[in-house]
């Protein structure tokens, strides 16, 4: 039995989309998230510059005392997960794209993938289409400026309607089906996407495996907090608390922190 908090990390605000799933799955775990919306976007930088940030956002975690870490971000998974587990001693969980279900299950035999360019450029993310994408065509688009747009607060916007509807497009004209987003912002973007895709179209993320990996993984290390208490959940970020604040409920508790 272990009280500590899980610790959660994203670029920005999108991480916390995994952290209501996590919540459903594991409402008695003590959790500390960071949101690094100072650096926003990952998406477009380095991949070493991808591998420091995930480190300092770790290192910050495990010296708050968090039991393992969720790396609640496509694109630091896909291009820091490696090094973590190699450097840190505690469980990492990470996320990546869902192909694997889209390329499983797909009838048009076409799928599109949302995501960064750092996650659709990152050797991980190649090597799992590779493996699923026999015989599929794997309609690829880089999301530029959405997660931007969502740190700014202006999630439904004109602009976003915009980006969108650029994006969606070569993806209906090819047939799909499902729509993976390869991204924890994008699934603030679903309201948007229900009324912009056919209604035929099926739109998956990995949040949920994410939070059933996390729960196996505690138990597997005997790390599951078993003391039916009334957990702490804090959230820190680096960029606009109020942003944060906006798509959290009141009983959780959000404060400005330098990192
Ligand atoms: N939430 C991050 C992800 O899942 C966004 C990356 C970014 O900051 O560009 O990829």
């Amino acid at each position: 039995m272990s009280t500590q908090p899980i610790g959660i990390f994203d670029s920005g605000i999108g991480g916390t989309s995994i952290f209501q799933e996590i919540k459903a799955l594991l409402p008695y775990e003590n959790t500390i998230y960071l949101a690094d919306s100072f650096n926003a976007p990952y998406g477009n930088k380095s991949k070493s510059e991808i591998v420091d940030l995930s480190v300092k956002n770790t290192e910050l975690l495990i010296n708050k005392n968090c039991k393992m870490v969720v790396v609640a971000c496509n694109t630091a998974t896909t291009n820091a997960i490696k090094t973590l587990r190699e450097n840190y001693d505690i469980p990492f969980i990470g996320i990546e794209p869902a192909i694997k279900p889209a390329a499983l299950q797909t009838q048009t035999k076409a799928v599109g993938i949302l995501a960064t360019k750092g996650t659709l450029s990152s050797e991980l993310f190649h090597k799992t289409t590779d493996l699923y994408s026999d015989g599929i065509n794997v309609i690829e688009q880089v999301g530029d400026g959405i997660v931007s747009l969502i740190e700014e607060g202006r999630t439904y916007s004109d602009e976003m309607q915009e980006l969108l509807k650029k994006y969606l497009q070569p993806m209906i004209e090819a047939n799909i089906d499902y729509l993976v987003l390869g991204c924890t912002h994008y699934p603030y973007l679903m309201p948007m996407l229900l009324e912009m895709l056919p209604a035929s179209v099926k739109i998956i993320d990995s949040g949920e495996a994410v939070a059933r990996q996390t729960k196996a993984v505690l138990v597997k290390h005997q790390l599951l907090n078993s003391r039916k208490l009334k957990p702490k959940n804090q959230f820190y970020t680096n960029g606009n608390i109020e942003v944060l604040k906006s798509i959290l409920n009141d009983e959780f508790m959000v404060e400005y922190l330098q990192f």
